[in-house]
């Protein structure tokens, strides 16, 4: 508007020399509007697909592309970003967002992907795969609690039409009948002592060959007499030993104790 105000009785010689400057004011206005929003200042560097980190009141957050606008699932931050709307992804609530924060070099997840997660709980981290894989991507969801998986159908899986549940023992792979087809990726946290075997008959059954897994060690729930250490080299030589490679131990300190995550290649 103010461009056009000033220009508007200058000779058509003169207008070509100022169409410079008149683009430069049109990307400045169209960045404001951007960055600013209710008086909070917000910035995006992109992760990965549908994974950012956005500065909320001075301080940077990882957030995922809300897959249900105006839905929080555990009490998390909404922040829009022009028309685009993020929900904070807390580490302290999620062992993948503290992974991700600690360094994990490889998010098997994306636009499209396909993802088995044992231990989906009431849906914390379900949620947020369940944004960064968006509509064309799918998302198995196996939990052998059936009241915590009641919790996770009213609030996660019926609003996204990108989640199957499935209410069962992860032991029992031959129970789950609506998976259809091989897998990308698995995620595992079941916090149990055989985990790791869980994990595995999940992955021979169920993922691609050349697909990641990614598994939480909660050392605690395997031996509470060994240390921490000794536990994660243990769960790594099981892995190797059935012909995983291991990528990276990532250590989840300071937002769980004594939890690692471990991101492996199934070969
Ligand atoms: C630590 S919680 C998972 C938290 C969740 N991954 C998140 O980040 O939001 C572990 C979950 O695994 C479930 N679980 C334990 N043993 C299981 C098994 N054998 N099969 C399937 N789920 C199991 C528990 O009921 C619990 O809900």
């Amino acid at each position: 508007m103010l461009i056009i105000l000033l220009t508007k009785d200058l000779p058509k010689s003169k207008l070509s020399t100022l169409r410079p400057l008149a683009v430069l004011v049109k990307e400045l206005i169209i960045n404001d509007i951007i960055k600013t929003n209710g008086g909070t200042c917000v910035e995006k560097d992109v992760l990965t697909d549908n994974i950012s980190w956005i500065t909320v009141d001075g301080k940077e957050k990882l957030a995922t592309k809300n897959y249900v606008p105006g839905n929080n699932v555990y009490g998390e931050h909404l922040q829009l970003l022009g028309t685009v709307e993020f929900r904070v992804w807390d580490p302290f609530r999620s062992k993948l967002s503290a992974s991700i924060i600690n360094g994990l070099a490889n998010i098997p997840f994306h636009a499209g992907s396909s993802v088995l997660y044992l231990g989906s709980s009431t849906g914390t981290t379900p949620s947020h795969v369940s944004d960064i894989v968006d509509k064309s991507g799918l998302l198995f969801c196996v939990e052998i609690s059936s009241r915590v998986a009641r919790d996770f159908i009213d609030n996660v899986a019926t609003l996204r039409d990108n989640v199957i549940p499935i209410i069962e023992d992860a032991r029992n792979i031959h129970a789950y009948t609506s998976i259809f087809r091989k897998i990308d990726s698995v995620y595992c946290d079941i916090a149990q002592p055989d985990q790791t075997d869980i994990a595995i008959k999940n992955c021979r059954r169920f993922l691609n060959l050349g697909g990641q897994l990614l598994l939480v060690i909660k050392s605690r729930s395997i031996d509470v007499t060994k240390s921490p250490q000794q536990i994660y080299k243990e769960e790594i030589s099981k892995l190797e030993s059935n012909n995983f490679s291991i990528n990276q131990m990532i250590n989840l300190h300071p937002f769980d104790k004594d939890h690692a995550l471990v991101s492996a290649i199934m070969n």
